[in-house]
């Protein structure tokens, strides 16, 4: 397990535990955590609602616009069991992780999330990588907007996920962008965060 660069993701659930209404109901923005592991069942979880693929061969939770999907997930792994910490990105069609470095770089997250409190401890962190090159050439500007309207609907899948396992999580938009997009093993712009814990 340890050092492999490729973690395969147990399969998602496909039916919940509580009612779409109920979850949405339920739905806040929650900021504090505890100190304690996810399971890798509710990692597999949480990734397959932001992007998992829902109709062959490239369909998936969330919509985008012709199907360009721009966006990439990316984890940085801090607390989830039989998965070692580190940087993470999400490949849908397989459902499974690439490791991409072995430092979570929790702590310039942190910083660089201008040290909210919500990214002090949670048990992972997911952001959004927008990779505009796959939408503008169709798009041209509109490309752009295309892309943080798709990063909504990521989120806000997420968002229901989490609530209906019963995890925390915030959409984080107050960042330094220009930052994080530096200093972090990613390719284009970070453009959405969201840290996922257990409640207390
Ligand atoms: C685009 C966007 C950016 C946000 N950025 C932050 C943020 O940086 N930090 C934070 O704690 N909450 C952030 N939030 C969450 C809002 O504060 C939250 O949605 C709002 O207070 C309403 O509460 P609710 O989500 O529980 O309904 C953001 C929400 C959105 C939609």
């Amino acid at each position: 397990m340890a050092n492999e660069k490729i973690i395969k993701l147990p399969q998602a659930n496909f039916k919940g535990g509580i009612s779409l209404e109920e979850t949405l109901q339920k739905r806040r923005s929650r900021r504090r955590y505890r100190s304690e592991a996810l399971s890798k069942k509710e990692l597999s979880q949480i990734l397959w609602s932001a992007q998992g693929i829902t109709k062959e061969p490239i369909f998936r939770t969330a919509p985008s616009a012709g199907a360009l999907y721009p966006i990439d997930i990316y984890v940085s792994i801090i607390n989830v069991k039989d998965v070692d910490s580190g940087f993470y990105l999400y490949i849908p069609v397989e459902h499974h992780l690439i490791k991409i470095d072995s430092n979570s770089y929790k702590d310039i997250i942190y910083y660089f999330g201008y040290r909210q409190e919500c990214l002090k401890n949670p048990a992972l962190i997911t952001l959004m990588v927008a990779d505009y090159t796959k939408i503008t050439p169709r798009y041209d500007e509109r490309g752009y907007r295309y892309t943080f309207m798709e990063a909504g609907h990521i989120s806000q899948n997420i968002y229901l996920q989490c609530e209906s396992l019963g995890l925390g999580t915030v959409a984080v938009g107050a960042y330094d962008e220009e930052k994080l997009t530096k200093l972090l093993p990613v390719k284009n712009d970070v453009i959405y965060i969201m840290p996922i814990g257990k409640l207390f």
